[in-house]
């Protein structure tokens, strides 16, 4: 449960991502289709895997605070990457470092991402926005909603 408490932690922390569940909803995240990074035997990075058919998104990526700015989100990156069978990935982002790790990993923008990829991410925001309603998490939904067009889409084609 150590990792589920370090996670529940981070998403009551970041505003960026989806809202925190309880202890066992986390723990089944992290039993599921997610890639993480640990120093020392300890979890400092997660990352969601969404498993869209041909293509995988990354989402929910989190560095814990303490060991950002030391090109971890990059190795995260990679290893979600390494983890995924699809052969094209994609990352909805507005935060400007996340950006700048995405192109460093090979990632481009899209404007289109294909229409089933398209209506998934439509879903999963519509859903996302439901759950911060919800759980009456309103300081998050306006800030992921006030920057809503600057969200932009990338996408990486494994060679
Ligand atoms: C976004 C996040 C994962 C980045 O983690 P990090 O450990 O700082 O990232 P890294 O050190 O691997 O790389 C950051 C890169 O952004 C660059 N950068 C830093 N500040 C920047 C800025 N304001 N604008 C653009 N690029 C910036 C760095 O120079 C570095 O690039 P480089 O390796 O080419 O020098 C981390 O801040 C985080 O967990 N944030 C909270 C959750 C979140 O917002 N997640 C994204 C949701 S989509």
């Amino acid at each position: 449960m150590e990792d589920a408490v370090w996670l529940r932690e981070m998403l009551s922390l970041e505003m960026e991502v989806r809202p925190p569940r309880n202890l066992k909803a986390e723990q089944k995240f992290l039993d599921g289709n997610v890639a993480t990074l640990r120093h020392d035997g300890r979890i400092i990075g997660y990352t969601d895997l969404r498993d869209y058919g041909k293509t995988a998104e990354i989402t929910t990526f989190i560095i814990d605070p303490k060991y950002r700015g030391m090109g971890n989100a990059s190795k995260l990156v990679l290893k979600a990457i390494e983890s995924c069978p699809q052969q094209i990935i994609l990352c909805c982002t507005k935060n400007p470092k996340m950006a700048k790790v995405l192109e460093n990993c090979g990632f481009e923008i899209t404007h289109w991402p294909g229409l089933k990829e398209y209506f998934l991410l439509t879903i999963n925001t519509i859903k996302r926005i439901f759950s911060m309603i919800f759980r009456f998490e309103f300081k998050r939904l306006w800030i992921q909603a006030k920057g809503f067009m600057k969200y932009k889409i990338y996408k990486l084609e494994k060679q």
